[in-house]
């Protein structure tokens, strides 16, 4: 399955959850990366905490105001809510927007918060209309509105919560509704690891796992690898790791990564098997395009969606395809990097890139 590959930016498994859990940074000191953000939440935290040091009145208890991440999956909004938590010294309550699938459901995890605790809703993009309505007055007043009985005798009864922070966290920000998002303090999007970030996420990441001294240009070798996304590149430590351990006498070094990391089918730029092909379907039976997603989901029998959430976000974002008003268009650096007869020039300047098709990775 497309989502099973090792280059997917999603968890596997919970097995794989708990290898993650033990390398997550625990403190904001230890995150690495998105220093904006962390400015940003720098500034926040410790005027909370000041203000909350001068505070009278333990009923008007500060809390840090509440936090929307965006960006797209595996770049840590999780390990984020549960470093802002540690910071505060407050629990971190995690739930996510399929989970929370009736009022009820949103009633029974804000009735449980302590003054100042931190509720993390993971794709809160996906929070039913009904639920969203309850989430208003208990983001703006700490105030659950619960209405009781129908019709001549619907009544809405008040239930004061604790106050708190929600930190919301999606992949899709465009689907969140204006009136949600505006109840935000403070909205960010995390943006992708450039390669210096991800040697040092996997320097910690390998000292956590003790494995010894791996070459330093091994890891910039697996970062190169790893789309720019944290949770990539210690997927793919850990593989390199047991390759190391069983065929190099746990010795990291440039050619053992790409030796570990071919065997996955990963290349250089972290290229998979499914990239290829689609690359490579493109060129050979398309003429390079342009061509409907359509066709060459039907070329490599599968799914569109999939190919349009899993497999073009990169392609895009390395400039190896561009899309266009009349479809997708495989780029020269593409064909460069595979090998494949280049695309004639008039082609190229033929066809008007929409604006998506030029991102840059970093
Ligand atoms: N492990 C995964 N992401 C990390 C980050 N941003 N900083 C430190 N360690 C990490």
């Amino acid at each position: 399955m497309a989502t099973d590959r090792i280059i997917a930016p999603t968890t596997a498994s919970p097995i794989e959850e708990h290898a993650n859990w033990a390398l997550r940074p625990q403190s904001i000191e230890e995150y690495i990366g998105q220093p904006e953000l962390i400015e940003r939440l720098l500034i926040a935290i410790e005027a909370v905490k000041a203000r909350q040091k001068s505070a009278t009145d333990l009923d008007l208890c500060e809390h840090l105001e509440h936090i929307l991440l965006h960006g797209p999956p595996g770049l840590g909004k999780t390990t984020l809510a549960h470093v802002i938590g540690a910071e505060l010294g407050t629990k971190v309550h995690t739930t996510s927007g399929p989970a929370l699938a009736r009022g009820t459901d949103l009633v029974a995890v804000l009735t449980r918060l302590q003054p100042g605790d931190i509720l993390f809703i993971d794709e809160i993009h996906r929070l039913p209309v009904a639920v969203e309505e309850f989430i208003y007055p208990a983001m703006e007043d700490f105030r659950i509105d619960v209405c009781l009985d129908t019709g001549l005798n619907a009544r809405t009864v008040q239930i004061k919560c604790a106050p708190f922070t929600l930190i919301g966290a999606t992949t899709r920000a465009g689907l969140l509704s204006s009136p949600l998002r505006s109840r935000f303090g403070i909205t960010h999007h995390l943006k992708y690891y450039d390669q210096d970030d991800l040697v040092h996420i996997l320097g910690r990441s390998s000292s956590l796992l003790s494995m010894g001294r791996p070459e330093i240009n091994s890891l910039g070798s697996i970062a190169a690898r790893s789309r720019g996304t944290p949770r990539i590149a210690n997927r793919l430590l850990r593989r390199v790791r047991d390759f190391a351990a069983v065929r190099a006498k746990g010795i990291i070094s440039d050619s053992v990564v790409h030796d570990a990391l071919a065997l996955e089918g990963v290349d250089a730029l972290g290229l998979d098997e499914l990239d290829r092909t689609y690359l490579k379907t493109i060129r050979t039976i398309y003429a390079g395009g342009p061509v409907g997603l359509e066709a060459i989901a039907a070329t490599l029998n599968e799914d569109t969606g999939t190919l349009e959430d899993v497999v073009e976000p990169y392609l895009l974002q390395i400039g190896f395809l561009a899309r266009t008003k009349r479809g997708r268009m495989l780029t020269n650096l593409a064909c460069e990097h595979l090998g494949l007869p280049r695309m004639p020039q008039s082609q190229l300047l033929e066809e008007k890139p929409s604006t998506q098709s030029v991102h840059s990775l970093f």
